[in-house]
This record gives C-alpha cells, structure tokens and sequence, in this order.
C-alpha cells in the first residue's frame, strides 16, 4: 500500500518533471498559467496571489514551502475550508502552467510593499479593536473576545489582505450565516463549523453547537451578505484601518488552553 503510494508519488514527480523540462521549451505556457490562474483562482487569492478571502500563497506563505505534488494535489481536490477543488476541469498542461505560474508569483516579483515596514500605531489599533470598532464581539486576540470570526492571531493575511478583509470583506463559506430548516420544521442559523457526507455542524450566535443529520435538512440557505460588517470603510477613517491592521499583524498566537 505504502509502496504504492511512494511509487505514484514518484511517478508523479517524474512526470512533473517531464511537463517542466517541456515548460521550459515553451515560454507561452506561462501566459496560460497566468490566465487559468486570473480566472480560477485570484477571486479568493488575489491576482498577485497575496491572499484575499483565501489565505496568502505567494512568496513567504506556507504555500510556497509546498512541493509541486502537494500543489497539484490541492488545486485539483480542493481543501475542507471553502477552497473547492477544479476536479478535471482544467486539463493537466493547464494544471502544469498553473504551478508554474504560482511558482513565479512566489519566486518575487512584486512584493515590496508585502515586506516594507507596517505603518500605523498597535497601542491605538488594539483600543480600536477591543472599545470603538468592536472588532472582539467576534474575534479574539490575545485570548479573548468572540467566538464567531476567527482569532486574528493566526491569520495568515499579510497587511494589504487584511486591509482587504476589513474594508471590502466577502461571503465565504466559514463567515457567512446558514439558515437550515429542518423537515420537522425547526429552523437553526449559525455558522457551519464542520461537515461531512453524513452531518454537519452548526454554531449559533449565542456559541451552542449544533450536530445536524444531513438527511434531516430540508432546506438550507446561505445569507447574501458575510456576518463581518461591511461598514468599516465608511465607520473608521484610514488611520484607524492602518492602526487595526498594524496592531493584528503584531499579535503573537495564543497557545490553546489544554
Ligand atoms: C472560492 C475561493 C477559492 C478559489 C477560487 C481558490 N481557492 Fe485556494 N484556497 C481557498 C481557501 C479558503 C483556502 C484555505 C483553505 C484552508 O485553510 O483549509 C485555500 C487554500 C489554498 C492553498 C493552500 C494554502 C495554504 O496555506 O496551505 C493553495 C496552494 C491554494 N488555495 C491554491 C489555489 C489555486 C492555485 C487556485 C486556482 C486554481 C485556488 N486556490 C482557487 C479559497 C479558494
Ligand atoms: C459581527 C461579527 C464580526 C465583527 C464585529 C468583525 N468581524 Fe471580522 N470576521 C467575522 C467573520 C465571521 C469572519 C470570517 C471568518 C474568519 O476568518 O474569521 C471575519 C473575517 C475577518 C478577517 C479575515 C481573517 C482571515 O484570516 O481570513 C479579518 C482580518 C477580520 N475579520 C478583521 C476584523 C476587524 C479588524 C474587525 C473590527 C474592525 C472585525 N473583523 C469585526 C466576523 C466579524
């Protein structure tokens, strides 16, 4: 089994390599990859793949640590957490192109403003988050606040995407309410924390989770609009944005209580 698994491994690398010594004979390809990767993948990366509603995978994320297999494997299958997959829906040259494209938005270009020192005042950002701006109604810093969003700490948005997230966020699977209605008639909102083939679970607003039997729904509805408010750009002034985002870009992971 495990033999087998290393042999596909290795004959996935070989044909990797195979598809890239032929990349690099035809320099067009890296058009293509530009293209597949403008129209399936910056609405939730970002064009330069700097992270939007999708976590960072240019250069310095996770993702560019990532070994082409590995690469291959999430585009085409996807992951759990609103990432969905291509399938074979794009043909494997296109895939190749795709890689090799990422693989130059990782390699540098661009990125100046990603590394050039973060402006505004943490001291002032973290007043805002925790007194004016309320962003800890829902998200937790330093080990407290909400349970709704996520805990800021272990975003990992570089300056210009949080920016993007707080002025301009967008419904996405984990940050937008679900309305289930059940064939008994009992209706429950919430955000859907896990789901499998079988059941999914839904937080309320009041924190109680909920185990839902798939075969039990109905009705499922998904709001139009993302449970973070959409009014940051016109509430807060751009200094307040700069100071938010300065003072989440320091926090340090709080490690979970045991
Ligand atoms: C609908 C939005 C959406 C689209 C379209 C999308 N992704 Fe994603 N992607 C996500 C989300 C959300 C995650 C984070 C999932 C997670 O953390 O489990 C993610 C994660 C990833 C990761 C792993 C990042 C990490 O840090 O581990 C890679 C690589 C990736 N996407 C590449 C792509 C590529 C290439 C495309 C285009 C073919 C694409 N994605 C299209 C939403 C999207
Ligand atoms: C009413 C609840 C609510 C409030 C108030 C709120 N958010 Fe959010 N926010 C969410 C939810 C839900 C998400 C999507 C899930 C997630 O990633 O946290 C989200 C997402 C985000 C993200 C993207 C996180 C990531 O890693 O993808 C950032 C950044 C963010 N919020 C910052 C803020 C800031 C800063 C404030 C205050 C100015 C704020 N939010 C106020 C609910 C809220």
């Amino acid at each position: 089994m495990f033999r087998g698994i290393m042999l596909t491994r290795i004959l996935t690398v070989v044909g990797v390599c195979l598809t890239m010594a032929s990349v690099f004979a035809q320099p067009e390809t890296s058009s293509r990859g530009r293209t597949v990767f403008e129209t399936r993948c910056a609405t939730c990366h970002g064009l330069d793949a700097h992270g939007g509603t999708a976590p960072n995978i240019a250069r310095g994320s996770a993702a560019a640590s990532y070994a082409d297999d590995r690469l291959r494997r999430i585009i085409r299958d996807g992951l759990p957490a609103g990432m969905p997959g291509v399938g074979s829906s794009v043909p494997a040259a296109d895939l190749t192109a795709l890689v090799q494209h990422l693989r130059q938005l990782q390699r540098g270009g661009n990125n100046d403003a990603a590394e050039a020192p973060i402006a505004g005042d943490a001291a002032l950002g973290r007043a805002l988050f925790f007194g004016k701006a309320d962003c800890a109604q829902c998200h937790s810093a330093e080990g407290r606040g909400g349970f709704l969003g996520s805990d800021l700490a272990r975003t990992r948005l570089n300056p210009q995407a949080l920016r993007q997230a707080i002025v301009h966020p967008e419904p996405s699977t984990k940050g937008t309410l679900v309305t289930i209605t059940l064939r008994d008639g009992a209706r429950k909102t919430g955000l859907v924390r896990n789901e499998d083939n079988f059941s999914l679970q839904l937080q309320d607003e009041r924190g109680a989770f909920h185990s839902i039997d798939k075969a039990s729904i109905a009705n499922r509805s998904r709001d139009a609009r993302p449970l973070m408010p959409t009014d940051y750009a016109q509430r807060l002034s751009d200094a307040d944005i700069q100071n938010l985002i300065r003072y989440i870009t320091q926090l340090a992971p709080t490690q979970p209580k045991p």
